[in-house]
């Protein structure tokens, strides 16, 4: 069993912040996951580095385009590693690699017949890079994304001929309802579909930022048919000498925000199709994280305004001053708890530090010290070697096998409340044995031992199903448990013997 999974590949035209970290510590989330179970992984991101954005942005910092991806793109690969992301492959849509198969692949969607010479004309963003059709213009000609305005461009283009696609396209979300989550997501893109699809420019002749049309080359393709390009391109160059398309296309799971659904639900599985391809088994749309705007940041009430956060909008939280300060494994978790994965939710400095007190130092990392340290003190640093307590079998009865379920329909918030909630069962049950009691009276000497190797049991459980989560605090726990293993197998109550001896843990999360 193979699991691919992509985030989009982000624009490079300033540096990462918050918003495009979360996707992409999503995906690593549940890439984990899927090697918990011993699948084999393949996880992708990078950046998307052509087009009018990036010309755009280069022009205003006085740099070439390819300049511009050179400084960014690295800013954005160490944004990812540095929140914990083990991707498998960084593409970077200027990797000639990359090139050379766009071109490729898109000979083969123009001799297939699916591309014809036309005449585009139309109001146009671009930050979006993308013509906007009459419902997609908001109030004063301006994008509703970037509230600027909308230019009207006209251009001899080489067109896609996506009309032709309106049935396979019905048919495809008809036979598989889940081919894009949540349903509200595919009802927006089933609604689209239904107005009835328009053809699409495929080329642009007025910038040479990008991959020649081999056809015409006076053009260069419209940046998102190369961006798209790359979910498929970088598996065949991604492992030096090995050509991995075969053993993991069509992709299992794309992860996109909401922002780019009529690119990955509509045009995407038509190019595909247009080009002898499967489409991917599943999109999952997830929300925005939301900041307070940064003008005009109350309403008329007093209010804070929060809006999609972004560079253009002046709210950017930078991720490598959030991972500074609380560190990699806090964020990931905050984000995951904070905002519901699938909608939008506001993130904030203040949040974060709530959170981190609240949660992972007072309920998890104050189990783990209060575990051990008892084990350490009342049974010389060794779990007592006895049954576990079955008051807590039923706390954990199916809890992997749940865990999974939600995490195999990307449920990443609804799985992490679980698992939250067998800690607080676990820190009700050291109030409730007060195991501080029990060692002070002989007769309950085999009672102790139950109570402290449930604990350490319960505790193992949790943290094994929490890794994928937060992967360094995960291992650092089970090592000092004594338990180092993390597959999923071992996920259940009772499933691993006492008598381990336990070592010295320093706090998992220190008080700010
Ligand atoms: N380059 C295109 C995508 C091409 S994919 C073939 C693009 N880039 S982007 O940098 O503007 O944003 C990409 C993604 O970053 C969004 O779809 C989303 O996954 C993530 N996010 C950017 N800002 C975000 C928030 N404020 N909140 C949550 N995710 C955000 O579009």
């Amino acid at each position: 069993m193979g699991f691919y999974v992509t985030t989009p590949i982000y624009y490079v035209n300033a540096a990462p912040h918050l918003g495009h970290v979360y996707t992409t510590v999503a995906a690593d989330i549940l890439a984990r996951h899927h090697k918990q179970r011993g699948e084999e992984v393949f996880f992708l991101t990078g950046t998307d580095e052509h087009g009018e954005p990036a010309v755009q942005a280069a022009e205003r910092q006085g740099i070439t385009p390819r300049e511009l991806g050179d400084r960014n793109a690295p800013r954005f690969k160490e944004a990812m590693e540095e929140a914990g992301a083990e991707f498998d492959f960084f593409i970077r849509t200027t990797d000639p690699e990359h090139e050379a198969k766009v071109a490729e692949i898109l000979q083969r969607v123009y001799e297939n017949g699916h591309v014809y010479a036309g005449k585009y004309e139309g109001w146009y963003c671009p930050r979006c890079a993308d013509f906007k059709t009459d419902a997609e213009i908001a109030e004063g000609n301006t994008c509703p994304i970037h509230h600027i305005p909308l230019e009207w461009q006209e251009e001899d283009n080489w067109f896609f001929r996506l009309s032709a696609f309106q049935e396979p396209l019905e048919t495809l979300y008809e036979e598989n309802p889940d081919f894009v989550r949540p349903r509200v997501r595919a009802n927006e893109a089933k609604a689209f579909i239904a107005g009835g699809l328009q053809d699409v420019s495929l080329s642009r002749s007025k910038i040479s930022w990008g991959v020649t049309v081999p056809w015409d080359p006076s053009q260069v393709f419209y940046v998102w048919f190369d961006a798209l390009l790359n979910y498929v391109t970088a598996l065949s160059y991604a492992r030096p000498g090995e050509d991995l398309t075969d053993d993991f296309w069509p992709a299992n799971l794309q992860l996109i925000g909401k922002d780019i659904i009529k690119f990955h639900g509509i045009y995407w599985p038509a190019l595909l199709m247009a080009a002898g391809l499967e489409p991917p088994q599943g999109l999952f749309v997830h929300g925005f994280l939301l900041s307070p705007a940064a003008e005009d940041s109350e309403d008329a009430e007093g209010a804070t305004t929060l809006e999609k956060m972004s560079k253009s909008r002046g709210n950017v939280i930078d991720p490598f001053e959030v991972i500074d300060q609380f560190g990699a494994d806090a964020l990931r978790f905050y984000l995951f708890r904070e905002v519901s994965f699938g909608q939008d939710g506001p993130v904030s400095a203040a949040g974060f530090a709530t959170r981190y007190e609240t949660e992972l130092a007072n309920e998890y990392g104050n189990l783990a010290n209060r575990t051990l340290s008892m084990i350490g003190r009342y049974r010389d640093g060794t779990i007592p070697d006895t049954d576990v307590d079955p008051v807590l079998a039923p706390d954990f009865e199916g809890l992997a096998e749940r865990v999974g379920e939600l995490l195999a329909k990307a449920e990443i918030t609804t799985a992490l409340d679980e698992l939250w909630q067998r800690v607080r069962r676990l820190n009700r049950y050291v109030e409730e044995r007060a195991p501080w009691q029990l060692a002070r009276d002989d007769d309950k000497s085999e009672e102790l031992d139950t109570t402290l190797r449930s604990l350490a049991e319960g505790l193992r459980v949790a943290t094994v199903l929490l890794h994928p989560y937060m992967p360094p605090t995960a291992q650092k726990l089970l090592a000092a448990l004594g338990q180092r293993d993390d597959t999923l197998d071992c996920a259940t109550y009772g499933a691993r013997a006492g008598g381990s001896a336990i070592s010295k843990l320093d706090p998992l999360f220190p008080k700010l």
